[in-house]
């Protein structure tokens, strides 16, 4: 069976930009290194070709926009990406929300480019939705507990099988992951044991003091 995904979003925390960026970097692919499992990091633009230059990781955008080379300013083109190092995209996230028709073309787009497709969807029936554009992954994230230490593991379990169940039926090709508020070995477990392939998280990895112990944790029930 394939390594479950640990997906880091770096977001735009202070911790997780410059040279905090390849801070976690390092600790992603030492730890994926010792573990044998997949951890990969969604860091700010400026600075996905660092990090894909100088770790071994796979590294993924925070977004992109649905559009074709040419006469566009201030968008994310999935081919720059693509050049820059990144083997994938994050699409939709509930801090950078796009309308359904845009949802499609990001995914479009990004696999025309030859990037993995990550969206996230914020509950069950929008779960289905994306499932339709068949994306690699769907990413589902309830709003509410997103950055709040609380995991969606353990107070929404409920909302991780229904969605697991829904995208199957959609696309039984669609890998799922769980999101929100994962921090411990035994968050990424019970999201695997409900039917998903691996988890994007944040907070917990990117404002640790020592993100080398965080990850270690998280990666120790697989
Ligand atoms: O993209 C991951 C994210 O939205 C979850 O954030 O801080 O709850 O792990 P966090």
């Amino acid at each position: 069976m394939a390594s479950p995904l640990i997906l880091v979003n770096l977001k735009a925390y202070r911790e997780g930009i410059g040279r905090g960026a390849h801070r976690i970097a390092a600790a992603a692919e030492s730890v994926a290194d010792e573990s044998g499992i997949v951890i990969g990091v969604a860091p700010a633009f400026p600075d996905i070709h660092p990090i894909s230059h100088h770790f071994a990781v796979p590294v993924y955008a925070q977004h992109v926009d649905g559009i074709q080379p040419g006469a566009h300013t201030g968008h994310i083109l999935a081919e720059s990406l693509r050049l820059a190092g990144a083997v994938g995209t994050l699409i939709n996230h509930s801090e950078r929300r796009l309308t359904l028709a845009d949802v499609e073309a990001g995914v479009s787009a990004a696999r025309a480019a030859g990037l993995e497709t990550v969206v996230c969807t914020n509950n069950v029936r929008t779960s289905a939705a994306a499932a339709s554009f068949s994306p690699d992954y769907i990413a589902i994230e309830p709003p509410e507990l997103i950055g709040s230490g609380v995991s969606v593991s353990k107070a929404d379990p409920g909302i991780i099988e229904e969605s697991v169940a829904a995208v199957r039926q959609v696309n039984p090709d669609v890998k799922v992951l769980t999101g929100a508020g994962i921090s411990t070995g035994e968050c990424v477990r019970i999201a695997i044991d409900l039917g998903t392939d691996g988890v994007l998280l944040a907070s917990s990895v990117v404002k640790a003091d020592d993100p080398v112990t965080v990850l270690r944790d998280l990666v120790s029930l697989l």
